[in-house]
């Protein structure tokens, strides 16, 4: 018996440079993540990590996120892909309350940071980093988490954690963290997976 592996949709946004969704592709296809990529969908033709997930071979829609049916649409654009989970890589919007409801539970986002500490509305890119080092705070990392209709709010998944350092500029610690996020998110799209499989 052949059995497929499952598939992920991951949605990019407008200015990402798509480094997270290229790492789970990358782990897709090296076989460190047992899934394949259904779908890349972005909401601009030209958005940097849609022109990655094209140089890459990955399936690409462009979505009109400002469309009044842009939920239903973009739920059934990755039902028809067969898609199990959708993985939020640098999509800053809230996503349609369709979307959640067609994959409760199964909508994951990567934050920079330790949530609960330092998410919400706002907080994204470097300010994360920027809100981190004003704080005082010794360690930071990343956050995997299902995505439900407030900002950063969901049942944390995973994190990984790394420390801030002495002379540690937004850039420097964001470098940090962006390498804990390429290995994490596979980590955890892998785990929510195993929950869907019942193990
Ligand atoms: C990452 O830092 C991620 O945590 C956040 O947006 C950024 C996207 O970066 N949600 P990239 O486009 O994946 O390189």
């Amino acid at each position: 018996m052949c059995v497929s592996a499952p598939r992920i949709g991951i949605l990019v946004g407008t200015r990402g440079r798509g480094s997270n969704m290229r790492a789970l592709a990358q782990a897709c296809a090296s076989g460190r993540l047992a899934a394949e990529v259904g779908l890349v969908v972005g909401p601009r033709a030209d958005a940097p990590a849609l022109e990655v997930a094209r140089a890459m071979g990955l399936p690409v829609r462009v979505h009109d996120f400002t469309a009044e049916d842009a939920g239903p649409r973009l739920a059934e654009a990755l039902s028809e892909r067969r898609c199990r989970l959708l993985c939020l890589a640098g999509f800053l919007r809230l996503l349609p309350t369709e979307v959640l409801d067609a994959f409760p539970g199964r909508v994951l986002n990567i934050h920079p940071a330790l949530l609960p500490k330092f998410g919400g509305k706002g907080m994204y890119g470097r300010h994360v980093h920027e809100a981190v080092l004003a704080a005082g705070e010794t360690e930071s990392g990343c956050s995997i988490h299902r995505v439900t209709p407030v900002y950063d709010e969901g049942e944390v998944v995973l994190q990984r954690r790394c420390p801030v350092l002495p002379g540690d500029t937004p850039d420097t610690l964001a470098g940090r963290v962006l390498a804990l996020e390429h290995q994490a998110y596979a980590e955890a799209v892998a785990k929510v997976l195993r929950e869907l499989d019942g193990d």
